[in-house]
């Protein structure tokens, strides 16, 4: 397995002192990712696929037995490049693999795994930052400091979407040759789009603001914004986040009055904010309804966040609502 990355990334500006160790870091990370599309497509047919594993993360998640065979993947992965800690949202602590090495990295191995049983897309997400003076001091920190972020999408197609922070490349698996070759050089999310994707049985838990916003995208060409606002959820992040690279729209996970949702569902190290970098790049924007996703700091490992992203212009339209 190899990538063949573009020659913007081969020689990227934006990296100049991490370079080597970042391009390793990603080719590891690919190479694990082949395994666990393989995995993926075995479905059923691999021992326990989607059984539960009988534990729990640190957010209290039920683990499926693939989770926990993706964290051993990512983290085999990772022993052999220049990574020094490995944050997973799979495991309560941060692991040391070599302090002598300059990076760190996060990671959500197995993203959408209540798909994991219904042959759904599913993916890896990951965000790589310098190594600082301790493990947590780290990963504790805002997401303007990644130096990398991405996601492997594991359905029809296996691929990586990948920033460094000079724009968003798509890669795709070439089984032919087992090579992640270039597909898309410069992602870029329209300003304006109809589609939106919120999990809407959570409606009665939602504040105003959220309320406002889906009721005028289902009051379509009849309401304030005009058009209809066709809906998608898919449940797995990283496939919501996918169609909105490739044609716009705007994904909601806010928070509500469950117990719990204070925070929303989604995790800002290992989800909100890899996934805000991609989108940025791509000309989109990421929120937690008041703040730019990037600028959010990290106090605790696990923390939970809001996370509405996509369009600007639908972006803007829910913090308009959220004023
Ligand atoms: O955190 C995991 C996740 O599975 C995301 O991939 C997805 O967007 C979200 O949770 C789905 O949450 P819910 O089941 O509440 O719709």
């Amino acid at each position: 397995m190899s990538i063949e990355f573009s020659s913007k990334f081969a020689k990227n500006l934006s990296l100049p002192k991490h370079q080597q160790s970042v391009s390793a870091t990603i080719t590891a990370l690919a190479s694990a990712a082949e395994q666990i599309s393989q995995l993926c497509a075995r479905g059923p047919l691999e021992s326990a696929f989607g059984a539960l594993a009988g534990t729990a993360n640190s957010d209290g998640d039920q683990q499926k037995a693939l989770d926990v065979r993706t964290d051993e993947i990512i983290t085999a992965a990772l022993k052999t490049v220049p990574v020094a800690y490995y944050a997973s949202e799979e495991q309560d602590d941060i692991i040391t693999l070599d302090e002598s090495q300059p990076l760190a990295v996060a990671s959500d191995p197995l993203d959408g795994s209540s798909n994991i049983d219904t042959n759904v897309s599913i993916g890896t997400i990951f965000a790589v930052f310098p190594k600082a003076e301790t493990a947590e001091a780290s990963f504790l920190r805002v997401g303007t400091d990644q130096l990398c972020a991405g996601f492997f999408v594991y359905g029809p197609q296996t691929s990586l979407v990948i920033t460094t922070g000079d724009g968003t490349e798509l890669y795709v698996l070439d089984r032919t040759d087992n090579v992640f070759k270039l597909a898309i050089a410069e992602m870029h999310i329209p300003e304006d789009a109809h589609e939106f994707a919120i999990n809407a049985s959570n409606t009665r838990h939602w504040d105003a603001s959220i309320r406002a916003y889906i009721e005028e995208c289902q009051h379509g060409e009849a309401g304030p914004l005009g058009a209809k606002q066709n809906m998608r959820w898919i449940g797995s992040l990283v496939a919501d986040a996918n169609r909105i690279l490739m044609r716009g729209g705007i994904f909601l996970y806010p928070e509500d009055d469950r117990n719990g949702y204070e925070h929303g569902r989604l995790r800002l190290l290992y989800e909100a904010a890899p996934v805000a970098f991609i989108i940025e790049q791509a000309g989109g924007s990421a929120t937690d309804g008041h703040t730019r996703i990037l600028e959010k700091s990290l106090k605790t490992l696990h923390q939970r966040i809001p996370f509405i992203f996509g369009s600007k212009n639908q972006v803007k339209r829910v913090m308009y609502h959220k004023r």
